[in-house]
């Protein structure tokens, strides 16, 4: 055992970690608890009056008439893109470094908050000449560039709906999002990198999306090149010689490293660039109304067909502004802030986006992997910047233990004074290993519990004021009701329930994107159209102190992403090969969750490793790669109840390696059998 195993071994027993002393809060966060109990409605008033800069003052807090469609300021007008950029400006904090942007290869670009109102103006009008309007939906397929802020902001600015997908998603994922959702336009990149190799991108989404009726203009941005003469400076070593990537998927997915041009179509297709160039530079900030639709973000549900979450303008941005703030204790004037997540998941839009530019902080936004050049570049990164305060999921610092404290070791981490976590339960070890190795012992953790739908952080605790317990998210922001339910709806004062969220707050989303009925029988129906039932358990300790659990529906985590069985399940079905096809989770130490999928093949097919092969590639390809099954377990058969309904409950208790439940509902009891000892030798094989 080595010295620090046995420190973490030792520290597992202290149960409480009382906020350091030196920190000293910006807006008195006892005084906001006892407001926002007396009167949740009139805490999040004055916030909202605090915070953001109206043009229109509201008269109008909350509207609860009609549950569970709530609005929020309804009568209150303001530009969010104002909110994020013009009022920095205007206040003499143009210069202001916004983005510390840094490329994989190393290279730098600072963007100031005059560059990103300079160039969100311009592509405002651009859009407009486009034939963009209010209201209108903007697909953004894009790296980790600044640019891709420039285009969220840029939708804000006129009032057209942003519709972000995640760069690891494939193709033909962005498709069905586009598809859904009828975008106008989709803002795309001719090629993005990603550990020395380049994914032709651009040439992908014309061969999947090229012929969507709504869709009437792509933009392109010209991305990072290694070697080229790609949009970031100092380009580094050339990556030639490098191998082209096994598939191409999503952003992420290489095919080699040579510098191309994109396929343009005329009358379709615009550079980026060209389309700035030819703009007018004035786009003055419209105001809109507080309840006007922002953004759209696909997550997973429990069916194959992902929602399409929607967030409206001034409760979003009050619950990210708000809990950015408060949670990490950001001083925008000294504070340099790191969030490691892609903003295509709603933590890069809250926390790299919206909550860092509407307080005027500096942020640094990293274009790469985790261990590229090296496993140290996180590192790196945090002594080059002098980074604050930094925030990223259990998942990844799992993967930091698994390679070792020498690559921290290597650099001087003294400047963090702040550690946050988001995604997924984190472990206690984990969490201590965060605290001592990285956090030097002296930075307070923010373990903080959200998802897509809360839009903002509900329940975490505040930097500096809430005293920590390692694996507890802790407690409610102000203003936040949460409450754990039984099976049968009775209140759990202590112990294990479901959770849900008893009171609106100005960031939860307000429906499904079309789909106002999908949007109350997902949320507001086990409960009544008052009560949000959240998708977690939790266990509430006798300190008041949440544990949050995990999901209870047919929604898997893996590594901090959420996806569905029934997404993943009938990606595989579509396979020609397939008969039948269940997936499950199984526990995995590093990602949280994995896949596991059991497949029944048609006909005389075999189940042979070249199978396997070819079905995750199948479904890399339709979804993108994090939705490939770790494990697949053929199977002649499935076990189904006596109406062949397939019962995942035994599934997922043979692939957590629990004893099995109940067998005798089954239709055939056998199938079980055959199917546990299958999953017992692919684990042997493994080890
Ligand atoms: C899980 C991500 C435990 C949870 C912001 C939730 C967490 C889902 C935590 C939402 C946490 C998120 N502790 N579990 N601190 N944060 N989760 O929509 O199951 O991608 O329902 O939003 O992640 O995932 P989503």
């Amino acid at each position: 055992m080595t010295e620090l195993e046995a420190t973490l071994e030792d520290m597992l027993a202290v149960e409480r970690f009382d906020p350091p002393a030196g920190f000293t809060r910006r807006r008195p966060v006892e005084a906001d608890r006892a407001a926002a109990d007396l009167d949740a409605e009139r805490f999040w008033a004055d916030a909202a009056r605090d915070l953001l800069t109206w043009d229109k003052p509201f008269t109008q807090v909350l509207d609860d008439t009609n549950p569970p469609f709530y609005t929020w300021f309804a009568d209150g007008e303001l530009n969010l893109s104002a909110n994020c950029l013009d009022r920095h400006v205007s206040a003499g904090r143009g210069e202001r470094v916004a983005f510390h942007w840094r490329g994989e290869e190393g290279e730098r670009r600072d963007v100031t908050y005059a560059q990103l109102l300079a160039d969100t103006q311009r592509l405002a009008n651009g859009l407009r000449s486009l034939g963009v309007a209010a209201g209108d939906v903007v697909g953004i397929f894009l790296p980790m560039i600044p640019e891709v802020a420039v285009a969220m902001l840029a939708c804000a600015r006129i009032g057209a709906v942003h519709n972000v997908v995640f760069g690891g998603f494939a193709p033909s994922a962005v498709r069905e999002r586009m598809e859904v959702s009828a975008a106008k336009v989709l803002i795309t990149v001719d090629g993005a990198r990603r550990k020395g190799r380049r994914a032709e991108v651009k040439a992908a989404v014309d061969a999947e999306l090229g012929d969507l009726p709504a869709l009437e203009h792509i933009v392109v941005v010209r991305g990072p090149r290694t070697g080229g003469d790609g949009g970031a400076s100092e380009p580094a070593a050339s990556g030639s010689g490098k191998e082209p990537a096994a598939s191409g998927t999503g952003l992420a997915a290489g095919v080699g490293t040579g510098a191309s041009e994109a396929p343009m179509t005329p009358g379709r297709d615009v550079w980026y660039d060209a389309l700035l160039a030819g703009a007018d530079p004035d786009c003055p900030a419209i105001p809109l109304p507080a309840e006007h639709p922002l953004f759209i973000l696909y997550s997973s549900g429990s069916t194959a067909k992902p929602k399409g979450i929607l967030h409206t303008t001034a409760g979003y941005l009050l619950g990210a502004t708000y809990t950015h703030r408060m949670v990490f204790d950001i001083n925008p004037d000294t504070d340099v802030y790191w969030c490691s997540a892609d903003v295509g998941w709603i933590t890069g839009h809250s926390y790299i986006v919206y909550g860092p530019l509407s307080n005027g902080a500096t942020s640094v936004m990293y274009e790469g992997a985790p261990d590229y050049p090296d496993r140290d570049i996180w590192w790196q990164i945090i002594e080059e910047f002098q980074v604050t305060v930094f925030y990223t999921a259990p998942t990844a610092i799992r993967t930091c233990i698994k390679w070792g404290p020498e690559y921290p070791g290597r650099h001087d981490l003294s400047s963090l004074r702040v550690l946050g976590t988001v995604g997924e339960p984190i472990n206690p070890k984990a969490w201590l290993w965060y605290h001592l190795v990285i956090g030097g012992g002296r930075c307070p953790i923010v373990d903080t519990w959200w998802q897509t739908e809360t839009g903002s952080v509900l329940i975490s605790p505040l930097a500096g004021v809430t005293s920590t317990k390692p694996g507890s998210a802790t407690q409610p922001l102000p203003g936040i009701s949460p409450a754990l339910r039984s099976e049968d709806g009775e209140p759990v004062t202590e112990g294990t329930g479901v959770l849900v969220i008893t009171k609106p707050w100005p960031s939860m989303l307000r429906t499904l994107y079309k789909d106002d009925k999908r949007f109350v029988e997902t949320y507001f129906s086990r409960f009544g159209p008052t009560t949000y039932v959240v998708g977690d358990a939790a266990r509430l300790d006798a300190d008041g102190y949440y544990w949050i659990i995990g999901r209870i529906d047919d929604v898997i985590n893996v590594s901090g992403h959420r996806l569905s069985t029934a997404e993943v399940e009938s990606a595989i079905v579509a396979h020609e090969a397939v008969a039948e096809a269940a997936v499950v989770a199984e526990p995995d130490e590093q990602t949280g969750q994995a896949i596991v999928a059991f497949v029944t093949l048609a006909g005389e097919q075999t189940g042979d490793a070249a199978m396997e092969a070819r079905l995750r590639e199948h479904v890399a390809h339709r979804i993108g790669k994090l939705a490939r099954p770790r494990r697949i377990i053929w199977a002649d058969d499935l076990p189904k109840t006596r109406s062949g309904k397939i019962m995942r409950r035994l599934l997922r208790d043979v692939a957590a390696g629990r004893e099995l439940g109940d067998v005798t509902t089954l239709r055939d009891p056998a199938v079980m059998a055959v199917i546990t000892d299958r999953v017992r030798t692919a684990r042997d094989d493994e080890e």
